[in-house]
C-alpha cells in the first residue's frame, strides 16, 4: 500500500503531538511535585487545636541544621503566627490546618499554594535561599472577609534570625528598704548555643550579664536594685536580651503610707503628711 508522503508527515506530526501532550501532563502532575492534600496523615479535631501538640502554639521550630518546621493555623480571617519568620538558606516544612472552614495558604509570588481543610494537615517543604518578604493570601472563599484574609512570611537574613523568647518577672511596688528583683528568663529555641548579653536599665542604673544559653534551654538571670538607690516614685525599666526588649515600671513607696495601713504602728511615727517633705 502506498501512503502519500504528506500523509506520512501529518501522521508523524500527530503522533509527536500526542506524545508531547502526555509528557506535559505527566510532568505537570508528577515532575512538579504537585500533590493533593493527603489523607494518610494524622487528622486533627479543628475545635480542639488548643490541645494538639502541633497546633496549640502556632510557631516555627528548629529541627536540624538549616531545617525548620512551621505550624500554621488558618482561620476566619487570619493566619497564625503572623508574621511567620524563617531564616534565609533554610528548608522549611509547613504544616497547615484550619480551625473552621476551608481556606488556602498561598504565598504570593511562589509556588507555595495549598488548600487548608479543617481536620486535615497540609504539608509542604520549601527551600528559601534569599531574604525576602512575602504576602500570604487565602484563595478559597471562606466568608464575608475572605478578601482581607492575609498574612506575612518573612525570610530574614540568617544572622538576624533567632528563636529567642524573653520574659521578665518583676514586682510593681516595693518599699524604700526593699530590693526589687528582676527575674529574666531567656529561652533559646534554636538547637545551637547562643551567646548574648542580658541587660537591665532602670533610672541611672544599668546592669549587664554576658550569657551563653544552650540549645533549647532557658537561662534565668536575676538582677536586684535597692529601693533606696532608686528613690521614691515611679521608675520605668527596660530589659533587653538578644535584640528583644521588654519594659515596665516599678513604684518605690515612701514606706509609710500603706493604702490600707492605718493600723500600722510605724506609719504615724513621723506624720501622715507625706506630701509635706517635698513641699518648698
Ligand atoms: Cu480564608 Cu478565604
Amino acid at each position: 500500500m502506498n501512503i502519500h508522503t504528506y500523509e506520512k508527515l501529518w501522521l508523524i506530526a500527530a503522533m509527536l503531538l500526542i506524545v508531547g501532550f502526555i509528557a506535559t501532563i505527566t510532568y505537570g502532575s508528577v515532575g512538579l511535585g504537585i500533590a493533593m492534600v493527603g489523607d494518610q496523615q494524622e487528622t486533627v479535631e479543628p475545635t480542639q487545636l488548643g490541645e494538639d501538640d502541633r497546633f496549640a502554639e502556632p510557631r516555627v521550630e528548629h529541627v536540624g541544621e538549616n531545617q525548620y518546621e512551621a505550624y500554621v493555623i488558618a482561620q476566619t480571617f487570619r493566619f497564625q503566627p503572623d508574621p511567620i519568620e524563617v531564616p534565609a538558606n533554610s528548608e522549611v516544612t509547613f504544616h497547615v490546618t484550619s480551625r473552621d472552614v476551608i481556606h488556602s495558604f498561598s504565598v504570593a509570588g511562589t509556588n507555595i499554594n495549598t488548600m487548608v481543610i479543617p481536620g486535615e494537615v497540609a504539608e509542604m517543604t520549601v527551600e528559601f535561599d534569599d531574604p525576602e518578604e512575602y504576602g500570604i493570601v487565602c484563595n478559597e472563599y471562606c466568608g464575608p472577609d475572605h478578601h482581607n484574609m492575609e498574612g506575612q512570611l518573612h525570610v530574614v537574613p540568617e544572622d538576624e534570625f533567632d528563636l529567642t523568647e524573653l520574659s521578665v518577672d518583676a514586682s510593681d511596688e516595693i518599699g524604700p528598704d526593699e530590693e526589687a528583683a528582676f527575674e529574666i528568663s531567656v529561652e533559646n529555641r534554636m538547637l545551637e548555643d547562643r551567646d548574648t548579653a542580658v541587660s537591665l536599665e532602670i533610672g541611672e542604673e544599668m546592669q549587664t550579664e554576658e550569657v551563653t544559653i544552650g540549645g533549647e534551654e532557658t537561662h534565668v538571670t536575676t538582677f536586684t536594685v535597692d529601693g533606696a538607690t532608686l528613690g521614691e516614685g515611679d521608675h520605668s525599666w527596660t530589659v533587653s536580651a538578644d535584640g528583644h526588649e521588654e519594659s515596665g515600671s516599678i513604684t518605690v513607696t515612701d514606706g509609710e503610707s500603706d493604702e490600707d495601713g492605718a493600723d500600722d504602728g510605724e506609719s504615724d511615727e513621723d506624720g501622715t503628711d507625706d506630701g509635706g517633705e517635698s513641699d518648698e
